[in-house]
């Protein structure tokens, strides 16, 4: 059969685009004689100001390299000995971080199952339950993803039911916003939605995500229980998260927040997912999966369709015993790429 050129975005994941050219040029302008390393210079000091600013109130921001490392830094620093780590079963640090956590932090992550990607409160004293016992893995820190990996959201009274049943036993909780940005952005409230979100329920510790919304590179954990922060410097040179160089991750940032460009840019790669939904969906009827929140699309497609579609423009699979896949926007996917991927998709559903 014969397709289209296939768009010059393509929908793997919004970690396959690349930086945006104001980070690029945030990059080269901070690239300016000498600056001491490892975050002890201006361009760290002004990224934690902006952290500060972005919150509404003093938090402890370690700036960090990639996402898992920072989930790892997050967790490990809000972990007492002996606890475990509850989260859902489509964690992305139960599925995707190849151990990382048990591995580095030693620790156990107890999952509960969460069919749309959400854990839920009573999971929570589920697991609550093995408090005090001797032979079981002591559950001291929930985890929670936003957006999550299905591009499903908590709202915000849902995060703040998980804090507080978390708190109420004891636990702390984490927070990996690998892509809060997009979370953020479909509040529709602007950076008052992360406060609401973030701040206001009671979240300990945030995994602040970059590198999927146009940054080249970079992740901050932000304390907001600056407790949890007590000795999380040493705890990042020790999991391998601490660059010599962080003017330049500081710097990126500090582009990032400025001008809510965080927002605009996940607000953009949300809008293209829903234009992706709304053709696809005229293609593939209800096929094409729920409405996206974010910037994920999660269709069932036939072999026939799937097959030749990815291999005409690549995406990954997302749950194979259901035949779903995932198509993922990112800041720099135009309407035309979505346009011509779905006259792709027509032309194999034809
Ligand atoms: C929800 C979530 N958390 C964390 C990560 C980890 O990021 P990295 O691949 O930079 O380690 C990802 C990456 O895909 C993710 O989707």
């Amino acid at each position: 059969m014969l397709l289209p050129d296939p768009p010059a975005c393509a929908f793997a994941s919004d970690n396959a685009a690349g930086a945006h050219p104001d980070i690029i040029e945030a990059i080269q302008r901070a690239n300016h004689g000498h600056a001491l390393a490892y975050g002890d210079d201006v361009h760290t000091r002004s990224c934690e100001q902006a952290f500060n600013e972005l919150f509404g109130q003093p938090v402890t921001t370690l700036l960090a390299l990639n996402g898992t490392g920072a989930n790892v830094l997050a967790m490990g620093a809000a972990l007492r000995t002996a606890e475990a780590v509850l989260c859902s079963e489509w964690s992305h640090i139960n599925l995707d971080e190849t151990g990382a956590p048990e591995r580095i932090l030693g620790t156990k992550l107890l999952t509960a199952p969460a069919p749309d990607g959400r854990l839920s409160p009573d999971a929570i004293d589920t697991a609550a339950r093995d408090i005090g016992v001797m032979h079981h893995a002591q559950p001291g820190l929930v985890s929670i993803t936003q957006a999550t990996e299905w591009g499903t959201l908590y709202s915000t009274d849902d995060i703040a039911a998980i804090c507080d049943r978390a708190h109420a036993h004891g636990m702390r909780v984490h927070l990996d916003g690998a892509r809060l940005a997009n979370a953020v952005a479909a509040a529709g409230k602007g950076p008052d939605g992360l406060r609401d979100m973030v701040v206001a329920t009671g979240v300990d510790v945030v995994s602040f995500g970059g590198t999927k919304n146009g940054l080249l590179g970079a992740e901050a954990v932000v304390f907001i229980n600056r407790d949890l922060a007590h000795r999380a410097i040493y705890l990042r040179k020790q999991v391998n998260q601490l660059a010599s160089k962080m003017r330049f991750i500081a710097a990126q940032f500090s582009t990032y927040l400025e001008d809510d460009r965080w927002l605009t840019w996940a607000g953009h790669a949300n809008d293209m997912a829903l234009r992706l939904h709304h053709q696809a969906q005229q293609i593939l009827g209800d096929q094409a999966g729920p409405a996206p929140q974010v910037n994920s699309v999660f269709p069932t497609l036939v072999p026939e369709i799937a097959t030749p579609l990815r291999d005409w423009c690549f995406f990954w699979d997302w749950d194979r015993s259901t035949d779903r896949y995932r198509w993922m926007t990112a800041w720099d996917t135009t309407s035309d790429d979505v346009s011509r991927f779905c006259e792709g998709l027509a032309a194999l559903a034809a």
